[in-house]
């Protein structure tokens, strides 16, 4: 079967009526909920709150079969130039050390990388490596933005606990009341300082570690920077240019990403708050999926059928955003983490061949932990006239003693997932009011705006617990989710070209600012004359 005929078997089962529906296959096979719930590298993932059934999945593991994500797995794990925009291959699993990606020399590099990261983050936590004063660092400051920042800020807050020492912080934002507000709480005799960018050119992180550098010297005098600073990055000769020691500099490669960069030197933060043995463990847990996504049949393989989901639901059913709601606090980053793995790697209109692509691609992400969603956004996941389907990410067990809080909390959110399937129809909605002594005018009057229409779609993840392990394989199984879409859809999930205008415009923008030349185009210039009239 071409791609063509896969598609067309997808809207066809799409166009079948009741195809939308879920309660109904609810009723037809009570079994689903088993027949539709698979697992794998400890993560548990509920597809029967959609609308999926056999020939829906046959289409679309028709599309998995016509579009060669097979053979572009095997070209990933090969080291092939997938990344074809930047003429880069796409290694990331490499760093995680799965068996069978990369070669010799990947292999090695990854290797040593690691017993730097190792012995680098072990000396500053045991206290023999020191600041410039002879003071041990109790606080770490990453600098960096997007992928240098995003990915390690998630897992920190996921992984790291209040006593866990040295603390982490992120500075990302060029905005100064970002740096203003750790300013005030970090000691720089006590703080170590790493400069996260693969380029080294990034404007932001460059003016920022430019900021930070300036408050070091004050406090521990130009010689002593050097003790407070690391680098991670794929530029020497840029952290050479910035007075950083080459064994203070912790390099990766171009085959890389920026969103898939948490695993690469990158996550050294990371290495420092949690100790070598959890981020050791946060690579397993991701090396676990890999292992899972490179040998499972495609019929079972988690991160391949989340990515169909999404094709069924952006595609077929033609809703265009998806919520995720971790029902964990400490997961309060990752709706970010997956803003741009998702939209940065599937935010793309061309094909792979530079023909606007026939279909749509990737969704609008956003999310936030429940229960707080709940008393938010999530009104509109119910009653609104879009379709937007959930993500509901479950833990089964707490880190705290608050049995009777984790218990609200879980009910939480399979309340959600069962009110957004079963909704609520005008006779219930009735009936209740009139149990609760209502007038009849008041129940007509508000039983339109009390109806639910239910059978709107969700998917279940459940990890037994947040721990490394299955933080790594969570995020693992997103990143080959993304991989899939990418294949399916013919584009290239891996770079990042719609960047690059708005970094070229803010350079005359900047001048302009700065009192060279107005800006060229007259909304611009329109918008920073009323900037300098209002600033007074
Ligand atoms: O926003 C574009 C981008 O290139 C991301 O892909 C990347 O994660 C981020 O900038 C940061 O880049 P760097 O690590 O080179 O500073």
């Amino acid at each position: 079967m071409n791609t063509d005929n896969a598609w067309a078997a997808i809207m066809a089962a799409a166009a079948r009526p009741h195809a939308r529906a879920i309660r109904a296959r609810f009723a037809e096979d009570p079994g689903r909920a088993t027949r539709l719930t698979l697992s794998a590298a400890g993560v548990l993932m509920d597809l029967s709150r959609t609308s999926l059934d056999d020939t829906a999945l046959e289409a679309l593991l028709g599309l998995a079969e016509a579009s060669g994500v097979a053979a572009r797995r095997a070209a990933m794990v090969r080291g092939e130039t997938i990344n074809a925009t930047e003429k880069r291959s796409v290694l990331h699993m490499a760093l995680r050390q799965t068996p069978g990606v990369g070669g010799p020399t990947e292999t090695a590099g990854v290797a040593e990388t690691l017993d730097r990261m190792r012995d680098f983050a072990t000396a500053v936590r045991e206290g023999t490596i020191l600041g410039a004063t002879g003071e041990r660092f109790t606080d770490v400051l990453n600098i960096g933005i997007g992928g240098s920042d995003l990915g390690p800020a998630m897992v920190a807050r996921a992984l790291v606990g209040p006593s866990d020492r040295p603390r982490l912080h992120y500075l990302a934002n060029v905005d100064a009341h970002a740096w203003a507000a750790l300013r005030a709480v970090l000691d720089p005799a006590r703080t170590l300082v790493l400069i996260a960018s693969k380029t080294f050119t990034t404007q932001e992180t460059m003016a920022n570690a430019r900021l930070v550098r300036a408050w070091l010297a004050d406090a521990v005098g130009e010689a002593g920077i050097p003790a407070h600073l690391a680098a991670l990055s794929t530029n020497a000769p840029g952290t050479a240019e910035f007075g950083i020691p080459p064994e203070r500099v912790f390099g990766f490669h171009d085959w890389v990403g920026g969103r898939f960069s948490l695993w690469s030197a990158i996550g050294l933060s990371l290495a420092l708050g949690l100790g070598w043995e959890r981020f050791s463990a946060l690579l397993g847990g991701a090396r676990a999926m890999d292992t899972h996504f490179l040998n499972a049949p495609l019929s079972e393989n988690l991160p391949l059928l989340l990515a169909l989901i999404d094709v069924w639901h952006g595609n077929a059913m033609g809703y265009t955003s998806r919520a995720v709601l971790p029902y964990d606090e400490r997961l309060g980053r990752l709706p970010a983490h997956l803003q741009q793995l998702e939209m940065e790697s599937l935010g793309k209109r061309v094909g792979l061949d530079g023909a606007l692509v026939p279909h749509a691609t990737g969704a609008v992400v956003f999310g936030e932990p429940g229960t707080n969603a709940q008393h938010s956004f999530i009104q509109m996941l119910h009653q609104g006239t879009r379709v937007i389907p959930a993500e509901f990410i479950l833990v089964a067990r707490p880190d705290h003693a608050e049995a009777a809080s984790h218990r609200i909390l879980l009910a939480n959110g399979l309340a959600q997932a069962e009110a957004l399937l079963q909704g609520r129809n005008a006779a219930s909605v009735a009936a209740e009011m009139r149990a609760a002594g209502r007038s009849e005018p008041e129940i007509a009057a508000l039983v339109p705006h009390r109806v639910f229409p239910g059978d709107r779609p969700s998917v279940t993840l459940l990890l037994p617990r947040l721990d490394p392990a299955s933080l790594g394989a969570l995020v693992a199984l997103y990143e080959h989710k993304v991989a899939c879409l990418g294949a399916f859809w013919g584009i290239n999930a891996f770079d990042q070209w719609g960047v690059e205008l708005g970094k070229q415009l803010a350079g005359p923008i900047l001048t302009a600012l700065e009192g060279g030349a107005p800006p060229a185009h007259p909304a611009t210039a329109a918008m920073l004359a009323a900037i300098e009239a209002v600033k007074g």
